[in-house]
């Protein structure tokens, strides 16, 4: 039976677009294979939309993105835009789309490949075995809370923000974490402020009586984040599932990054909605935009994400991700992981890495 998957392709800023097309392909390619069929259709966003003379977020974009069944996204930012007022910043158009698709969770998966082990700042040897997976709130806290803004007192100007979580948000985003973990290790660390903040008092209380009602037959712990960011970068084996608030997920995640030696490698899903959207976990990068250059493992690895999630294809996911380890394996690398490998190391293109990847999900 031949099915089909409508895919929003957002290649957005910088590097995005270059990436983008190669998951794609992957995805394409993956579709030939596992006997499904990938129509795609492309929308602006992020600083290529506003250069187009539109918003960030194009009313037209957001419609094909909601009639879609995914979307791959590239990233969005742009240097020339940034003393733009913060709401036409072209990196807006992104938060908007996981608040109006409600993707409340975002998954990012920390699996440092072992013949990378060497690209992380991080000993090798704390590495091995490493398998996290974090889960970010998405929608919600301090990058959507209101009231939000800027004021002017006695002391001068001021800008506001505001951290703020109903119960039903966080126990919405806990149950994926606890859902994920019941899938894995069966442990789930949640990292919150709870000596210092209110809200993070009832973040934590909110995930210990969900763990006690439900998740009776998980290990829950709690961390505070500073503490947690530390303990990622000490012993990050301890970890299975992550749980967070947006904003610490957020910086959580760039350690994340770290621990798998390039921010080039991670992919992520942003679900909850009826339609998901998947990105690489890096952003846009002017500076090596248009040189056929960065990374597309990330990008095609959260197309192996679009598979498990929107699509329940898990052996065609499981094809994308084999077919990443085995290009690796083989010495395939792109710059910004091109010193680890040694003698074995071939520096490829964008494209070239592409074309490897769509060879292996082939078979050959
Ligand atoms: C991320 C990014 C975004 C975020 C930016 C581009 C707004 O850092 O997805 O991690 O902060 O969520
Ligand atoms: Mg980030």
């Amino acid at each position: 039976m031949t099915d089909t998957l409508n895919i929003a392709v957002l290649g957005g800023d910088g590097i995005g677009p270059e990436v983008t097309a190669e998951a794609l392909r992957a995805l394409k390619t993956a579709g030939e294979r596992f006997n499904f069929k990938v129509e795609s259709e492309s929308a602006l966003v992020g600083a290529s939309a506003v250069r187009a003379g539109k918003q960030p977020l194009p009313d037209e974009t957001l419609k094909l993105c909601l009639a879609s069944d995914a979307i791959l996204f590239g990233a969005v930012g742009d240097p020339a835009f940034g003393d733009l007022p913060p709401d036409q910043l072209p990196e807006r158009a992104l938060l908007h789309l996981r608040k109006g698709l409600d993707l409340f969770a975002n998954l990012r998966p920390v699996r440092p490949v072992p013949a990378l082990l060497g690209a992380s700042s991080i000993k090798a040897e704390m590495l091995t075995g490493v398998d996290i997976l974090i889960v970010r709130e998405l929608v919600s806290g301090l990058y959507f809370g209101t009231p939000r803004g800027y004021g002017a007192d006695e002391k001068g100007r001021f800008g506001f923000n505001t951290m703020r979580y109903h119960e039903t948000e966080i126990v919405r985003v806990a149950k994926v974490a606890f859902d994920a973990a019941r899938k894995r290790k069966k442990k789930l660390c949640s990292a919150d402020k709870a000596n210092a903040l209110e809200v993070m008092q009832l973040w934590r209380e909110t995930v210990t009586k969900l763990g006690k009602d439900s998740y009776p037959d998980i290990a829950l712990n709690h961390m505070y984040v500073d503490n947690c960011a530390m303990q990622l970068v000490q012993y990050p084996r301890q970890f299975d599932v992550l749980l967070a608030e947006n904003m610490f997920g957020d910086i959580l995640s760039d350690i994340g990054a770290q621990i798998t030696g390039s921010l080039g490698m991670l992919p992520s899903a942003s679900i909850g909605g009826r339609v998901g959207l998947y990105e690489p976990v890096h952003g846009s990068a002017p500076d090596i935009a248009g040189k056929g250059i960065a990374n597309p493992l990330a990008a095609i690895l959260s197309a192996g994400m679009l598979l498990t999630y929107s699509a329940g294809k898990l052996d065609a996911a499981k094809a994308i991700e084999d077919a990443v380890d085995a290009v690796l394996a083989d010495g395939y690398r792109t710059k910004d992981i091109a010193s680890q490998g040694g003698a074995n190391v071939k520096v490829v293109s964008t494209k070239e890495m592409g074309d490897a990847v769509v060879a292996k999900i082939r078979g050959k």
